[in-house]
């Protein structure tokens, strides 16, 4: 199962779980990234905006081929409930070339179910399995634990459907 682990992040969570996940599945890692200014209050305020209105920001090129790979995890923070605007833009630019995929997400508390939906329709395909952590969820003792078993559910799904 040749896999690559994508994701955007803007303070560190989301690329912080996907290097876990990342090495749970022995896959390279990818990050998306924009040149939207994102820092600061305006930053916040512009991402979470454009997130709930479904805005597909212009991404940087990728450095993997997802065509190249028999599954991709995609991972992305939750904004105002909705899918971050560079992961949109991620699934969109790919949804022809993606094989398998994953996703997973982290937040403050609450949307990944909405979340999930988002990508789903953005990839055009369901995921095998999908993986939300909460900030709490992220600090807590059991965080390898989580991510093993979402790695081996992710192999254990690929496989049965393969
Ligand atoms: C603009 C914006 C909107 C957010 N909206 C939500 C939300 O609707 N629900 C939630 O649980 N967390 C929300 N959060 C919190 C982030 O999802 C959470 O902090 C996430 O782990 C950040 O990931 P990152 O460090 O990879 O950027 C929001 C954060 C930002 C910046």
């Amino acid at each position: 199962m040749k896999t690559l682990v994508v994701c955007y992040s803007r303070t560190g969570s989301t690329h912080a779980l996907g290097h876990r996940i990342a090495g749970a599945l022995d896959a390279p890692i990818e990050d998306i990234a924009d040149r939207v200014e994102r820092r600061g209050i305006v930053g916040y305020l512009r991402s979470g905006r454009d997130a709930w209105f479904g805005h597909v920001p212009e991404i940087l090129p990728s450095d993997h081929d997802p065509g190249e790979y028999d599954l991709v995890v995609i991972g992305t923070p939750v904004w105002n409930w909705s899918l971050s605007g560079p992961a949109r833009a991620y699934l969109k630019r790919h949804a022809s070339r993606l094989p398998r995929v994953a996703f997973f997400c982290t937040m403050g508390g609450s949307g990944s179910e909405r979340v999930f939906r988002q990508m789903e329709k953005a990839a055009g395909r369901a995921p095998v399995a999908t993986f939300a952590r909460t900030q709490a969820q992220l600090a807590a003792p059991d965080l390898d634990k989580a991510v093993e078993e979402f790695a081996s559910l992710v192999r254990a799904r690929f496989e049965k459907a393969a």
